[in-house]
């Protein structure tokens, strides 16, 4: 397959020849080496976008959602190749991977069908003196910024309403995960995706890159997903420019067990938000807050669930939790337990490193978790659940809330309007109302607080990547 940059439609090697391992972190191997983009190949790729962009801006709605449509189905029938290379690459389940493609595909085959459907407006008004139109053009070129947690899904999220909406892309794919995104670059060609719209440029020197590609003077948009510092440093240097951004960064899910929740519906949302994709996901959840009543059996039965995770591979039979991404995560996994331990949380499950090759850690249960202790403050990106048991609600809400993120919570209740109500209390741009899982393209995906701006999928997500245009005028 393709290991080197795809720019104006061609492959070829970064400008000073350097290459990027790509690691298995199942076994620790080098599985490949792809070429690093140089900012000097950044500026070749947003050239070439903007040159492509101009009469891709000028093609029919139907004509770029037939496009797209066919991405969608080449990635389908691609599925089982496609998985594997996430698998691979990443080291998630070959279960998660193959959802991953399916998630992935879904997001051009929605924006196929919104393509057609960006709407402006037409209006009088209130004094008659002015007709008031809105139309909806493209922004130009749109660099996209993606993490190695979902290495097609991520992509594909921003992509495919940006090409949708009639513009160009140039993607820095992660130095982990870049094999996937350049294999997608070949299924975009395949379908009639055309040359230098889309360009993949994976590089190791991120910051460089980046200065360049937001100096290009084509580039009007940042769409980004990442860690919230490394988004806040984007944001900053993209004010340089004035770019419109989108940005989807950290999470800190609480997931919210009341007295009254059907406990095994609870465990299994539970194993769910936190344990889908190897349990690296922003959406995972991060602190578990169990009323009194129910902690005990709640937590036992998550211990007994969490225990029986098959670790291993993701090429292996029936393995349901892989490698974390590698050796610097595991060590942040391993130091979060370390230190809610000698802080007084007691380990129910896991709590220790695998014996083995490649960055595994045990799923973990943890539970007399005070409230304010680190665990509960960062994002754990890894199998560990920390229990924290609540009586009183009012101030179990207020812990919820008492974090700069808020990206997703979850809330597990038989009664639907204290969920419902629950939820409206709850700071975060998406809640799971008796739900592990709200990833959808129809969805809209965002976080509010540090958790992110704008949002992803949905009908609005197409607009993310159009500028509003305001044509006064008199007939
Ligand atoms: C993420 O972890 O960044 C995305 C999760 C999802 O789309 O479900």
């Amino acid at each position: 397959m393709q290991t080197q940059l795809f720019i104006s439609g061609t492959w070829r090697d970064g400008a000073d020849g350097a290459t990027i391992a790509v690691i298995d972190p199942a076994t620790g191997d080098r599985i490949a080496g792809v070429a690093s983009a140089t900012p000097a190949d950044a500026t070749a790729a947003c050239q070439a976008a903007h040159e492509a962009q101009v009469e891709w801006a000028k093609t029919a709605p139907r004509e770029r959602a037939e496009v797209l449509r066919r991405v969608f189905e080449l990635m389908m029938e691609h599925q089982d190749e496609l998985a594997s290379l996430i698998v691979r690459e990443q080291g998630k389940p070959m279960s998660d991977a193959t959802g991953e493609v399916a998630y992935a595909a879904e997001f051009f085959r929605w924006n196929s069908e919104e393509a057609a459907r960006i709407r402006g407006t037409l209006a009088t008004a209130p004094s008659g003196n002015n007709r008031i139109i809105v139309r909806h053009p493209p922004v130009g070129v749109v660099v996209i910024i993606t993490p190695w947690n979902f290495p097609a899904a991520m992509i594909t999220r921003k992509l495919a309403p940006a090409l949708a909406a009639g513009n160009g892309a140039v993607i820095k794919p992660p130095s982990e995960t870049p094999l996937t995104a350049l294999r997608i670059a070949e299924l975009l060609t395949e379908a009639g995706v055309p040359g230098g719209l889309v360009n993949v440029t994976p590089t190791d020197e991120a910051q460089a890159w980046f200065d360049a590609a937001v100096e290009h003077p084509a580039t009007r948009m940042l769409s980004f997903t990442g860690s919230t510092p490394v988004g806040q440093a984007l944001l900053k240097r993209s004010a340089d420019r004035v770019l419109k951004t989108v940005m989807e960064l950290g999470g800190n899910a609480p997931f919210i067990v009341f007295g009254d929740a059907v406990i095994d519906a609870a465990v299994e949302g539970a194993m769910t938000a936190k344990m889908r994709h190897s349990a690296e996901t922003c959406t995972a959840a991060n602190r578990f807050f169990v009323h009194a009543n129910v902690a005990e059996e709640f937590t036992t039965k998550l211990a007994e669930a969490m225990a029986a995770v098959k670790v291993g591979s993701g090429f292996d039979d029936d393995v349901e939790c892989g490698p974390l991404i590698h050796g610097k995560q595991l060590d942040k996994v391993a130091a979060l337990v370390d230190d809610a331990v000698a802080a007084g949380a007691e380990i129910v499950t896991g709590g220790e490193r695998l014996d083995r090759p490649g960055s595994f850690y045990a799923p973990t249960v943890l539970r007399n978790v005070a409230p304010d202790s680190p665990i509960t403050r960062e994002e754990i990106f890894g199998p560990v659940a920390p229990v924290i048991t609540f009586t009183d609600t009012d101030e179990m809400i207020g812990h919820a809330n008492d974090t700069e993120m808020g990206l997703i919570g979850y809330v597990f209740t038989s009664d639907l309007a204290r969920g419902l109500a629950v939820s409206e209390r709850i700071q975060a741009g998406m809640i799971g109302l008796n739900k592990g899982s709200v990833s959808d393209p129809a969805a809209p995906f965002g976080g509010m607080k540090q958790s992110g701006l704008g949002r992803e999928g949905s009908t609005d997500g197409i607009y993310e990547f159009c500028e509003t245009q305001y044509i006064a005028a008199d007939w």
